[in-house]
């Protein structure tokens, strides 16, 4: 996706072929800086960080973080340390393990010495495959809003998201708003409405960053605002992203996600989830159970970070001083409420037998 005029992925191998640059997501929208990668550690730190953020992301950062600690340390025992150095950054997101454990799979048989080109070229795979997913997802979902614009002509198909599942949560395109970025790309009128996304604002700081650039015309709403407006008919569907996606089709996705599924489903919404396969996880077989939930500190929620009028980068308290605080990062969605899962293999109900035939070869690496 563009930046002024120029072309930018997320991530991506530094001219000198061994650093990775990435974009800095702490510092938008009110700063465009680029981060350079060095070693295994640094890779972890943007992770846990959220330097680096969004579930694809997540895991293409980790495959380069591998390639990283190959430079540094072929032995076996830098491959598992390497591994479980990143595995430990963030709990939610499957795209995490499933980037590890390519590469540890694939890099366990080979000869210490070939370990890191193959882990480089493993790396640059993951991230070019999720572009191609991410452009799968994209004409998948655009049936669905090209079927809204034809059933009222002349008029702007409102979409609305949470959180940010756009081009900086993947490598490019991203998930929830491939379609969107297609759809307005091919000239049908859409309109976002972009949940804040409380308490780390990606909806506010990041999608609205995004769309802008991309030139789509977007508005942003506090979170609570989205019930409001499916009352009042002035949302068409909403398409959201996921962090993992149970075997029962349940969906783990940014905390209020769920809400919205709710007020979607009571006003006769559809709700839309949109997912690379890596995402899918067969391991687990009810989401809302089994989905490990990151709980992020408090300083999230009793404090904000915006620009003064002067220009300055300033935090704030909001919060009292002593009130306890919680924050849960994610919630699951019930696959009840989820009106179909829009995949790079096409639009599937949110259950078993749909995801398993779609993507058999998926349960066979989950069984291992
Ligand atoms: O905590 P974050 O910012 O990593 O959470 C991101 C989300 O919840 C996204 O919706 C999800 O990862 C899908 S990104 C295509």
């Amino acid at each position: 996706m563009k930046v002024d005029g120029r072309h930018f992925r997320s991530i991506w191998r530094g001219t000198d072929g061994w650093s990775v640059s990435a974009i800095d997501q702490r510092r938008l929208p009110h700063e465009f800086v680029i981060a350079r990668l060095t070693n295994c550690v640094e890779a972890a730190e943007a992770i846990r960080s959220m330097l680096v953020r969004g579930a694809p992301l997540i895991g293409a950062t980790a495959a380069y973080g591998m390639a990283l600690a190959m430079k540094d340390d072929r032995s076996d025992a830098g491959v598992d340390r390497a591994y479980q150095m990143l595995i430990a950054t963030r709990p939610t997101a499957i795209n995490l393990k499933w980037a590890l454990d390519e590469m540890r799979r694939m890099l366990r048989p080979l000869a210490p010495s070939a370990r890191s080109d193959a882990a480089y070229a493993r790396a640059d795979d993951i991230a070019e495959e999720d572009v191609g997913i991410n452009r799968g997802i994209a004409e998948n979902g655009l049936a669905l809003i090209e079927a809204i614009a034809a059933a009222k002509p002349g008029e702007t198909v409102n979409v609305l998201t949470h959180c940010n599942a756009g081009w900086l949560a993947t490598v490019d395109w991203g998930t929830a708003t491939a379609p969107i970025y297609l759809a307005h790309d091919r000239g049908i009128k859409v309109h976002v409405w972009v949940d804040e996304t409380r308490p780390r604002n990606q909806g506010a700081s990041l999608t609205a960053w995004e769309l802008g650039h991309h030139g789509v015309p977007h508005t942003v709403i506090p979170d609570n605002t989205g019930g409001h407006l499916m009352q009042h008919g002035k949302v068409d569907l909403a398409i959201v992203g996921t962090d993992r996606v149970a075997a029962n089709g349940d969906v783990c996705n940014k905390i209020g996600t769920y809400l919205k599924a709710l007020a979607a489903h009571d006003n006769g919404v559809p709700f839309y989830v949109a997912l690379p396969s890596p995402t899918i996880d067969f391991t687990v077989a009810d989401g809302i159970t089994q989905i490990p939930i990151e709980q992020r500190g408090a300083e999230e929620v009793t404090h904000m970070t915006g620009r003064t009028p002067d220009g300055r980068i300033e935090t704030v308290r909001i919060v009292p001083e002593g009130s306890p605080v919680a924050n849960y990062a994610f919630d699951v969605t019930p696959a009840r409420l989820v009106t179909g899962l829009i995949t790079e293999r096409g639009v599937l109900k949110a259950d078993r037998a749909s995801l398993a035939a779609a993507f058999p070869e998926r349960i066979a690496t989950a069984a291992e």
